[in-house]
């Protein structure tokens, strides 16, 4: 058991192939580069490399750069000296420096200013801390981790993100599957999750039917493994000692449309609805799930392949 395997849950490929390359950087020193959704447990991935890191002993610190106030991004990284600037009344280390021999982890990089861009660049480049107000740099051993939801490509071609930065920091992406992408996964989280906070709150865990799993398994999870500890706490509080069953699980995460075949079909909500607007909706779903496969979406919807032509014709969908 290493701190992967104490800190990290889950066994699906794509989560087992991001832990096997994680392994290998957390030996080095390198500049890594956690890409994923926001919820997606990049932050435990890099206190867990640094945990497994020849840096264990000493710090590792966490900043958010878009907690940042721009004015005091680069004092906040790289220190100021006392009468640096208007209001510097004390002298400031800076994250860089107290993480002085560990890690310092950047999350959501792609906010930090231009300019302080700029000079983690030459940080990364020299090791060379230059605090504001001091008339030199000092070289300080700290490694950097930076983690981002954002498409950092993107930022680039838009001038929001340098790019000698974008190519310093992707030496070595890391990229955190959604939780979407690992199906395999959700039972056995649940499971961990409820059994933990079961503890903690000192409550029964309640049971989740194999039903209520399936559907939870059909269901997005936006906000990935966050959203899934937090609804495990909601249920476990709830439902505590009970079974649970589709029917119990929050609306948002109930089948989209209701449609119980020869029972009336869709119940119509109360506000009513636009057919026309759902009617093209669902055919583009049906395209989305067969992935443009027109015979496949046809199937899903209950028409013949011409009928659906004849509707994507209508509704001019291409
Ligand atoms: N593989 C995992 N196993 C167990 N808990 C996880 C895992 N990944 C993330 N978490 C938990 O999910 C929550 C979100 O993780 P976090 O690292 O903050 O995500 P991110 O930084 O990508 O937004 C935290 O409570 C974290 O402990
Ligand atoms: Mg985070």
């Amino acid at each position: 058991m290493d701190t992967f395997d104490t800190l990290l849950q889950g066994e699906s490929p794509a989560f087992l192939n991001l832990l096997r390359s994680a392994r290998m950087a957390a030996r080095t020193d390198v500049t890594l580069l956690l890409l994923g959704e926001s919820g997606t447990g990049k932050e435990l991935l890099a206190n867990s490399i640094h945990g497994e890191s020849l840096r264990k002993d000493k710090p590792f610190i966490a900043i958010n750069c878009a907690a940042l106030p721009e004015a005091l991004a680069e004092s906040e990284l790289f220190g100021h000296r006392k009468g640096a600037f208007t209001g510097a009344s004390e002298h400031t280390l800076g994250r860089i420096k107290a993480a002085e021999g560990g890690t310092l982890f950047l999350d959501e990089v792609g906010e930090l200013p231009l300019a302080v861009q700029a000079k983690l660049l030459r940080f990364l480049e020299s090791s060379e801390c230059h605090a504001l107000g001091e008339t030199k740099p000092v070289k300080v051993n700290t490694r950097i981790i930076a983690a981002t939801n954002r498409d950092l490509n993107e930022d680039v071609k838009q001038g929001q993100f340098r790019k000698d930065l974008f190519y310093r920091l992707n030496i070595v992406p890391l990229q955190l599957p959604a939780l979407r992408e690992r199906h395999g996964d959700i039972e056995k989280l649940i499971t961990n999750f409820t059994a933990q906070l079961a503890r903690l709150h000192g409550l029964d865990a309640p049971r989740y039917s194999v039903p209520a799993i399936e559907q939870l398994q059909r269901y997005d999870w936006p906000g990935n493994i966050r959203e899934l500890r937090n609804f495990c706490e909601r249920m476990l509080v709830l439902l505590s000692g009970q079974v649970i069953k589709p029917g119990n699980l929050p609306i948002e995460m109930q089948p989209q449309i209701k449609t119980s075949v020869g029972s009336g079909g869709f119940a119509l909500p109360e506000g009513g609805i636009i057919l026309e607007e759902l009617e093209m909706d669902l055919i583009q779903q049906a395209l989305d799930k067969s992935h443009g496969n027109q015979s496949k979406a046809a199937r899903l919807l209950g028409l013949t392949r011409s009928a659906l032509l004849y509707r994507m014709k209508k509704h001019a969908i291409a």
